[in-house]
């Protein structure tokens, strides 16, 4: 049973009102989620009691926190469908993890006239890697066009394919509009072509069970402060013979067998991309988020984040001056503009009245572009919220409106 209030009580920052003592209503959980307390008492707890460095030393603390570091990877793979923990790779985010296999594969493996096809509606994270490693190569991106819905399309991918397409980089869900992309039918048009595709899925994992397997994804990213983790952790999940073939990327500890000033030797994976000391405490913390979402009725609860999102809709919807963007029944966001008023300004009035949430270009430029505006407002749901805070949100934007 799925059970909201419940739920909502095992997040501290929800009870209390996210801006020291003044009740917010929280309504950005796209941008970060709120933390339950027992991810919170996983990251004390390991400071307070364990705190060691990892695949280091030769102590008993060392090797209990390198056993947890092991086993959250064990529980990520499991998480996403990965035949083997060594296909995860830990990193700060979804942007580095991005970052990481533009500079290592892309880097390597692209030569002048090769392509990347990169959808219009995609996050900056993952487009602006693609145009560094494009300037560094000699390869050129190719846009593939957004639809006025805000939806993308297979054929356009299609049409944007061809010999010289080498990787597809796409999202899983838009951050702005929450428009499902159809991955499935765009990695294995990709596959024919013999391109390899690498998904975003910073806004997916919260929200649906991911197969990296079953979807036969290249590479696919998250990042861990999206999904109830603590900022600064993140994976990249590649194919484990891709990864394998890649160069190293970072240089530092532990990426290495041997150092010498003749010739270093490198680690095998996971160990070659993770140079440092990694962020222990996050990844254990990730992996608790994790134990806790498979412990929730998650069909149940998403159902109860599509009601919220759909009673904000069917509200607003018939308010004068309000247009709806791309609006996607199965979202968790609900993305609008206000005609005539700056977007900032309409959250402004918001933020008087505790209502929390994101205005701006929510790092989509181009997407912004092709919508023909500056920025927009955009309300996120997430399990914690109830009705009453979405009548809340949705009284202060009537309420905003009186006073522009
Ligand atoms: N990418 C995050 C958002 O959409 C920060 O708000």
């Amino acid at each position: 049973m799925f059970d909201p209030l419940a739920v909502r009580a095992q997040f501290p920052a929800v009870q209390n009102g996210s801006h020291d003592d003044e009740c917010t209503v929280y309504l950005d959980s796209a941008a970060t989620t709120h933390k339950p307390q027992i991810v919170i008492d996983a990251i004390t707890h390991y400071y307070s009691q364990q705190n060691a460095n990892v695949h280091r030393g030769s102590h008993r603390l060392t090797a209990k926190a390198t056993e947890q570091f092991e086993q959250a990877r064990d529980t990520v793979a499991t998480f996403i469908g990965a035949t083997s923990s060594k296909e995860i790779v830990w990193t700060r985010g979804a942007t580095e993890a991005i970052n990481l296999v533009a500079q290592s594969y892309a880097r390597t493996m692209l030569t002048e006239g090769d392509e990347i096809v990169i959808g219009e509606m995609e996050h900056h994270a993952n487009i602006v890697p693609w145009q560094i490693v494009a300037e560094q190569t000699g390869a050129t991106i190719v846009k593939v066009p957004m639809h006025p819905d805000c939806t993308m399309k297979v054929e356009d991918y299609q049409s944007a394919f061809n010999a010289n397409t080498k990787i597809v980089a796409i999202g899983h869900v838009s951050n702005v509009t929450g428009t499902h992309q159809p991955i499935e039918q765009v990695i294995a048009l990709a596959h024919d072509i013999g391109a390899v595709v690498l998904v975003d899925g910073a806004q997916a994992v919260a929200h649906e069970n991911v197969d990296v397997t079953a979807l036969d994804a290249d590479f696919y990213v998250f990042s861990g402060h999206k999904m109830f983790a603590p900022t600064g952790i993140g994976v990249l999940y590649g194919k484990q013979s891709l990864l394998d073939s890649m160069p190293v990327w970072h240089g530092g500890g532990k990426m290495v067998t041997k150092v010498s000033f003749d010739k270093t030797t490198f680690n095998d994976l996971p160990g070659k991309f993770e140079a440092g000391t990694p962020n222990t405490a996050g990844a254990i913390a990730l992996a608790t988020a994790i134990e806790w979402l498979n412990n929730l009725d998650r069909a149940a609860s998403e159902a109860h984040i599509k009601r919220l999102q759909n009673r904000a809709y069917t509200k607003l919807s018939t308010v004068d001056d309000i247009s709806i963007i791309g609006y996607q029944a199965d979202a968790s966001v609900l993305t609008f503009v206000v005609d005539g008023v700056h977007h900032q300004d309409v959250a402004t009035l918001l933020d008087q009245q505790g209502i929390a949430l994101r205005a701006g270009h929510h790092c989509a430029h181009p997407m912004m572009d092709a919508l023909g505006v500056k920025g927009t407002v955009r309300a996120s749901f997430a399990i914690y919220n109830t009705v009453e805070e979405v009548d809340a949100f949705v009284s202060a934007v009537i309420k905003a409106l009186d006073i522009l």
